[in-house]
Parts: structure tokens; C-alpha cells; sequence
């Protein structure tokens, strides 16, 4: 049953009076609990018209004194003022935690770019890089659109946009350059059909044969007829790949052409750092988006099983030594 405990002057001992649920002489400032003045929303009360006074309604008070009334209603207003200003409190509580979330909103959009600015972020790293020495090249070789058919020229600018896509994207992109690239020719037009932007591309686009623009001997031409092995990337070395759509093997395309030209050649170090599984196609040839990918990964990370295994599709079957 809900009431209170209320000293009166004359007695020692403390009154019961029903309908409050506080003792007046341990809860006026703190609870026993230490909880701060605990209010009940059942111990309903009313100003008392007569006395300007607030005390429960079901409180049976005709046998207190007058000065026993005015501890109860000083009892009640305490307890009154004291849940206004938990209410205060509360608040004040809501509206600090709101700024502060609105200040970390303001901040955070602040710091972040916009797509335009990230997009100007990574040209400008780009354009940066095409003028560096410091960072190994790959060149495509453009200039093989004779040994595709017109599908094959097609795909070719696919992978060529994949390329592209896979250098802005790469935490360490490389230095790219399109060698024996006519604009007149069929693959500069199937690029410029397929790619949007593909004339504004950040790489080094040129006419020119790689022969010319970088010093043979610096110039590995990359084909997966090779007897040589590629194992490293090196800053001062130009790394060549065909740009050719054909899978067939044993047509040593680009083996000859590099041994016509006096280059050097390496293949990927596929059986250096794979085994074959069970099942798959088995098939070292790939393509030079795929090729392209590994040598991101590897140059960023310098473990060719890793780079390998996440560049090699896995319906070709090759799993790590
Ligand atoms: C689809 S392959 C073309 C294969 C073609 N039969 C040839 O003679 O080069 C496209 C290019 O990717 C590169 N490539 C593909 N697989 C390779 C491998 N396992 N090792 C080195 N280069 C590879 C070569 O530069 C190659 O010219």
C-alpha cells in the first residue's frame, strides 16, 4: 500500500499517511537508494486551492497540524522542482548529444571529396606518374590489329577500358603508354566507340613504336612463349604486352616479333609459383587485362603466388605450390 511516514512535531515516532509512497524523512533530498528524489506518477497530486499547497489527492491529511501540512507541501514542491529539473537536465543531455552528432556530420562531409574532387585526385596522380622515372612502364603493343578479326579488335577495347580502369583504381598504379596506336586504325576506333573518354585517357598514346620511344635494351616484351622468366618489376624497365585478342596457343605471335625486333622476352612465372588442380582449362595464356591485374598486384605487393592467384581465373585451374 502506497503512503508516507510523517513526522509530527509533537511525536517523535513518524505518521502514516495513505496514497504517498515516500518517507518524508529519507526521501526530501535523496532516496535511500541514492537515487534522486524517486517520483511516482501514482501519488497523484493537486494544488491545494485553500493553502496554495500541492499534496496528493487520496492523501488523508485532516488529522496533520498546520505546520505538519506545510513540511508535506514543502515535501511536494521539492519533489515537483526535482523532476523539472531531472526533465531540464534531460534536455539539455538531448540537445549537447544533437550538436555534437550535427558537428561530426559537418566535419566529416567537409573532409570528404566529392566524386568530382576524387575523380581531379586521381588524373592529377595519373598525370603525375606518366611524367615519373621512378616507376616501372607497360607499353601495349597497338599496332597488331592485322592478326585479329573485327570481334577480336572489339574485345581488345574492352580490355583495353579495364586496363585503364584497373590503373586509376590501383593504390600503385603504373606508368602506361599505347604504343603503335594509328588514330586512322581499327583499334583506335573501336576504342573510341566502346571507351567514353578513351581519347583523354592519362597514358602516353602515340604512333610511335616502342622500339623508338625507349631504348631497346631496357625493353622486355612479355609473351607466354618464352623461355625466360619475369621475376621482378623493375623501376628503369619497359614491359611490353602484345595487344592482341587470340587464345590459341602455340601461335608464338609475339615471341616472334620480339625475336625479329632483338628483345628481350619473359613469361609469367606461372609454373614457378602454381600447381594444377584436379580439373580446369590449364591455360597460361591470358589476357592482357588479367595480365595487366597481376602486375598491379604484384607491384604493390611483391608476392607473385598472390598476385597470380587473384589474377588468374579460377576455371583455369591453378591453385598454389
Ligand atoms: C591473349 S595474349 C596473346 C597470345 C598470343 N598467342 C601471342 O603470341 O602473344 C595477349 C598478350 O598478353 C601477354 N601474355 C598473355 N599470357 C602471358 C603469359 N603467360 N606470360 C607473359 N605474357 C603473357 C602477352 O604479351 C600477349 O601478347
Amino acid at each position: 500500500m502506497n503512503g508516507l511516514h510523517l513526522k509530527s512535531e509533537t511525536e517523535e515516532s513518524s505518521r502514516w499517511i495513505p496514497g504517498y509512497d515516500f518517507d518524508l524523512w529519507t526521501s526530501s533530498e535523496e532516496s535511500s537508494d541514492g537515487e534522486e528524489g524517486t517520483y511516482h506518477e501514482n501519488s497523484q497530486t493537486e494544488e491545494n486551492a485553500g493553502h496554495g499547497r500541492t499534496i496528493p489527492r487520496d492523501a488523508d491529511t485532516s488529522h496533520l497540524s498546520d505546520k505538519a501540512l506545510k513540511r508535506l507541501d514543502r515535501f511536494e514542491k521539492i519533489k515537483r522542482w526535482k523532476k523539472e529539473r531531472r526533465k531540464d537536465r534531460q534536455e539539455m543531455r538531448r540537445q549537447e548529444k544533437a550538436v555534437k552528432k550535427d558537428l561530426v556530420e559537418i566535419q566529416f562531409a567537409s573532409d570528404k571529396p566529392t566524386k568530382r574532387e576524387l575523380k581531379c585526385q586521381i588524373l592529377a596522380k595519373l598525370e603525375a606518374l606518366q611524367k615519373s622515372d621512378s616507376v616501372p612502364k607497360i607499353c601495349i603493343d597497338m599496332g597488331l590489329a592485322n592478326l585479329m578479326n573485327s570481334k577480336e579488335v572489339d574485345r581488345l577495347a574492352g580490355q583495353i577500358r579495364r586496363v585503364y580502369g584497373s590503373n586509376r583504381q590501383a593504390a600503385r598504379p603504373l606508368h602506361l603508354t599505347f604504343s603503335n596506336l594509328e588514330t586512322t586504325g581499327a583499334i583506335y576506333k573501336a576504342c573510341q566507340n566502346k571507351n567514353d573518354g578513351f581519347a583523354h585517357y592519362r597514358v602516353n598514346m602515340t604512333n610511335s613504336s616502342h622500339l623508338e620511344i625507349f631504348p631497346p635494351e631496357k625493353i622486355i616484351y612479355l609473351t607466354p612463349d618464352s623461355d625466360s622468366v619475369l621475376m621482378s618489376l623493375e623501376d628503369d624497365r619497359v614491359y611490353v604486352l602484345g595487344g592482341l585478342v587470340d587464345e590459341s596457343p602455340n601461335k608464338n605471335h609475339t615471341l616472334r616479333l620480339a625475336e625479329h625486333q632483338g628483345l628481350a622476352t619473359a613469361r609469367l612465372p606461372i609454373d614457378e609459383y602454381l600447381q594444377q588442380a584436379n580439373t580446369g582449362s590449364f591455360n597460361k595464356i591470358l589476357s592482357i587485362n588479367q595480365i595487366f591485374d597481376i602486375l598491379l598486384t604484384f607491384y604493390e605487393t611483391k608476392d607473385w603466388a598472390v598476385a597470380l592467384l587473384a589474377g588468374i581465373p579460377k576455371r583455369k585451374g591453378f591453385i598454389a605450390r
